[in-house]
């Protein structure tokens, strides 16, 4: 059986302060969780993230990693650097670092393997934009970024590596997948797995939601059989509405 994994994305937002102060309130409401807990914070707090946490269930990851172990790559960050920190999670590929910064499924299979090779556990994002979802072109767009982002890995690899589906139109936005479509997409990706890579990968790999998952739309979303959990972005900056989502089967 997968076990459940919600874990929040920060994104840009919270000082080492702001961090400090929302992991002491959350801890208490997380503490009973059948779930695997995450935060993934920017770099500047993961220290002070990494502190809080100490004690609890709360495991911190990072929002990126460089796949170099070290040079001249001004403003990056290795994930020798991460593991010194002892960060448990890194995302990888996230549909904004897609936009802004140039991610290609190369550069996400990349830092994958350095994740892995730190013996930190990739989130690896995938999903479509609004205008490849109203053409048809979901699937396609999915199978690339699976078969390419995380070509050449083995079937152990997949007991670290988790998936985060998160159509693109859905972040941010207040739109969310309905449950059933994106159990049906989620069970897509777990296709792709199971052609594409030998042994259980399909079985057991977590695959999460991501989207605008919150308070109001967890429950059902985490009902889905395909889907192991969330990436929240929004919702994870208030500690009430994470712990609700972290709580979903409470
Ligand atoms: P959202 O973000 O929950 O605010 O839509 C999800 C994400 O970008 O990981």
């Amino acid at each position: 059986m997968r076990k459940a994994i919600i874990a929040g994305n920060w994104k840009m937002n919270k000082t080492m302060a702001e961090t400090k102060a929302m992991i002491a309130e959350l801890a208490p409401k997380v503490k009973d969780a059948d779930c695997d807990v995450v935060l993934c914070v920017p770099y500047t707090d993961i220290l002070a993230a990494k502190r809080a946490a100490k004690g609890t269930n709360i495991k911190i990851g990072a929002e990126n990693v460089h796949w170099a172990e070290k040079g001249a790559f001004t403003g990056e960050v290795s994930a020798e650097m991460l593991k010194e920190l002892k960060v448990d999670y890194v995302i990888i590929g996230h549909s904004e670092r897609r936009q802004y910064f140039g991610e290609t499924d190369e550069t996400v299979n990349k830092r994958t393997a350095a994740a892995l090779n730190a013996k930190i556990r990739p989130i690896v994002c995938v999903g479509e934009t609004e205008d490849e979802r109203v053409n048809g072109l979901t699937e396609k767009v999915l199978y690339r970024q699976i078969t390419e982002g995380l070509k050449g890995f083995k079937s152990k690899d997949f007991d670290k590596i988790v998936i985060a589906y998160e159509p693109v139109w859905a972040i941010g936005t207040g739109r969310t997948a309905t449950a059933t479509d994106a159990n049906v997409t989620i069970g897509y990706i777990r296709k792709v797995l199971a052609k594409k890579f030998r042994g259980s990968v399909a079985e057991k790999t977590r695959i999460q939601y991501g989207g605008s998952m919150n308070v109001k739309n967890c429950k059902e979303l985490m009902a889905e059989e395909e889907i192991d959990g969330g990436l929240i972005g929004g919702a994870s900056l208030k500690a009430d509405d994470f712990a609700y989502i972290v709580n979903y089967n409470k």
